[in-house]
């Protein structure tokens, strides 16, 4: 695969370029900024103040770090060793789970639908595999190498299952959804699925000039991600300006996703990240995201709108392909969906 070329220090093929350095406002000896990130503590989120903190930064910028998670680090660094043993594969190994052309699930680089429209590619590839209903699973798309992955995988998805249902539940009672915690979770519950993103980022000897992933923001629910251990990469847009991700050891980064943001009438805010690249190092995360049923109308919450919280979206459809159509062409369905 093309992105393999850069492990060997060589400059990324003309498809991954950009022709304007990334940060063109920005003095590039001086590091961006790192972003404070509000922490939230998920054992105290029964607690009226901590179920606030986590709606303000929800309203105002759309991620949190979430500690006391129940996930254990020992179980979240055996996430990031067997990607990392599966990475260290040789290739025909990691073949076997290859993405099709046209396929969502399996390793590659994403799918694209604007195929005519000159775009600058990602500089990374992704391991992408459905976990959850389990009927939903494809097999095929994980790896029996190394022999754990599988037994691992099934472990922290259904820790993080038993997570983002506590956290959408959180998130309507921030909101005084109180007669119905599970407004939000209805909409993955009811034909949704939660599935998993294993990302790869090369090194890069011209970080200026490739990008990781480009700016988005997640057409999910909402999005669970496991950094690495030490490399940073993840940036955020907050007022206008990207920020740099903290690695905080044990800690998972929470995003709300634009169909909650539709959901919520506006109140969260779905989030703009970036990926930038290491020029030295490779770096990983995984994700664990939930996404509505195919077809399904999204559109706010009856309980969200009001005399003084006017209906800010209009009925949008979900659909995968439109969610990669708006990724491509640095579009958002939450623009689309704006009255
Ligand atoms: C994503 C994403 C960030 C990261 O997969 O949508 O934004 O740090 N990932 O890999
Ligand atoms: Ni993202």
């Amino acid at each position: 695969m093309e992105y393999e070329l850069a492990i060997t220090g060589r400059n990324p093929p003309a498809k991954y370029v950009y022709t304007n350095s990334i940060n063109p406002s920005q003095d590039p000896s001086i590091p961006l900024p790192l972003l404070e990130i509000p922490v939230i503590d998920f054992a105290h989120l029964v607690a009226p103040s901590e179920l606030e903190r986590l709606r303000s930064a929800l309203s105002s910028y759309g991620y949190v770090m979430v500690t006391n998670h129940g996930v254990e680090s020992s179980l979240m660094d055996r996430v990031r060793l067997v990607f990392k043993q599966f990475l260290a594969l040789p290739m025909e190994e990691r073949l076997k789970c290859q993405k099709e052309a046209d396929g969502f699930e399996g390793f590659g680089s994403d799918m694209m639908v604007t195929k005519d429209v000159p775009v600058v590619h990602d500089f990374s590839a992704r391991l992408r595999l459905t976990t959850w209903p389990e009927d939903k699973r494809q097999m095929k798309y994980w790896p029996e190498q190394p022999h754990d992955f599988r037994e691992v995988l099934d472990e922290y998805s259904s820790k993080l299952l038993v997570l983002h249902d506590a956290t959408l539940g959180a998130m309507a009672r921030s909101l005084s959804l109180d007669d119905d915690d599970s407004a939000f979770l209805n909409a993955v519950r009811e034909g949704g699925s939660i599935s998993a993103r294993f990302n790869f980022y090369p090194p890069c000897p011209t970080p200026d000039r490739a990008l990781g992933l480009k700016p988005h923001s997640d057409g999910t629910v909402i999005t669970y991600l496991l950094q690495d251990g030490e490399v940073e990469g993840l940036q955020v847009l907050k007022d206008e300006q990207w920020f740099r991700v903290p690695i905080v050891p044990d800690a998972l980064v929470l995003h709300v996703g634009d169909h909650l943001e539709i959901m919520s009438n506006g109140e969260f805010k779905s989030p703009v990240h970036r990926v930038v690249l290491n020029p030295e190092r490779q770096r990983m995360s995984v994700v664990i995201a939930s996404f509505p049923e195919e077809g399904i109308q999204i559109e706010p919450l009856e309980g969200l709108v009001s005399g003084e919280k006017p209906r800010l979206y209009r009925q949008v459809k979900y659909s995968v392909v439109d969610q990669v159509g708006y990724y491509w062409s640095g579009t958002r369905v939450t623009d689309d969906a704006r009255i």
